[in-house]
């Protein structure tokens, strides 16, 4: 795709959490459409600047800033940095995210904290230190999950609490920055081929059955919806959550 042309021409982005899974993929298809992007990571040095490298390989443009979005000053310092170096803000997306597995009975109050931290706590971090540097019209997406409706599977009330957690939250963020002109919106996805969800993992077979599709979704079919709702032809929606799950919850 021609940078100077695609889609997302001119835009400028954030992703957080983009080393990895679900966060990569967003980095190259926003890249390939034309968007200049920069994102974080916490423990993946090597595969935050081979995803650079990638991305400049192909003529786009990708900056790797380290922040653990459980520390709220190192989250708003790599947004502002982001900010600074690519001029300005138009689409923040938060794809951040960790699952600790485990039932209610074990499950240590650490994680517990551990979770909200990164998976809520570090979104509204995201959202509001990225609202002082997005332009009218700008976009915020966050990457919740389809088990905020659902619960599946035994062990993952905690992990589903912050996406459901996530999905209130988004609705009030829609409110709180509809004055200056910024849409907020939370995304879905359901079982997604990633580290968080490999396809050896325990759980695949019995998820890939419960799909109607009978298949377990490629990060880049998460990837090329986000990058259709940044397109500035995507207008009106707003403080919604939309699920990708090819029908998993239907
Ligand atoms: N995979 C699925 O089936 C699925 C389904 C629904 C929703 N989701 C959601 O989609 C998002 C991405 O999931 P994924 O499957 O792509 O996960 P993943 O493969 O585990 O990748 C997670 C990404 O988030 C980054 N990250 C994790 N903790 C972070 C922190 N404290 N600070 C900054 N970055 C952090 C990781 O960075 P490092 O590389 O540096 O660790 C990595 O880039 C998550 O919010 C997840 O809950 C996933």
């Amino acid at each position: 795709m021609n940078k100077d042309i695609g889609p997302l021409a001119g835009k400028k982005a954030i992703v957080i959490g983009g080393s990895r899974g679900i966060g990569a993929a967003l980095v190259k298809r926003f890249a390939r459409e034309g968007a200049a992007v920069a994102f974080t990571y916490v423990s993946s040095p090597d595969r935050a600047r081979e995803l650079v490298a990638a991305v400049e390989s192909e003529g786009g443009r990708a900056i790797a800033l380290q922040a653990d979005s459980a520390d709220a000053s190192a989250l708003e310092g790599a947004i502002a940095e982001a900010a600074r170096a690519l001029g300005g803000l138009d689409v923040l997306v938060n794809n951040a995210g960790i699952l600790i597995f485990g039932n209610a009975d074990e499950y240590s109050l650490e994680d517990f904290d551990r979770m909200f931290a990164v998976n809520v706590r570090g979104v509204f971090v995201a959202a509001k230190a990225a609202a002082n540097h997005l332009s009218r019209g700008g976009k915020i997406f966050v990457i919740g999950s389809n088990t905020a409706e659902r619960a599946m599977l035994a062990g993952l009330t905690v992990y589903g609490t912050t996406k459901a957690a996530v999905a209130r939250l988004v609705r009030g963020l829609a409110l709180d920055f509809a004055p200056r002109g910024i849409s907020v919106v939370n995304i879905q996805p359901g079982p997604t081929t990633t580290d968080m969800m490999p396809l050896d993992g325990p759980h695949v077979d019995w998820v890939r059955n419960q799909s109607p599709e009978k298949r377990i979704a490629d990060p880049d079919e998460i990837a090329r919806f986000v990058a259709y709702l940044a397109r500035p032809e995507s207008t009106y929606i707003n403080g919604v959550s939309l699920t990708i799950d090819g029908g998993f919850m239907a």
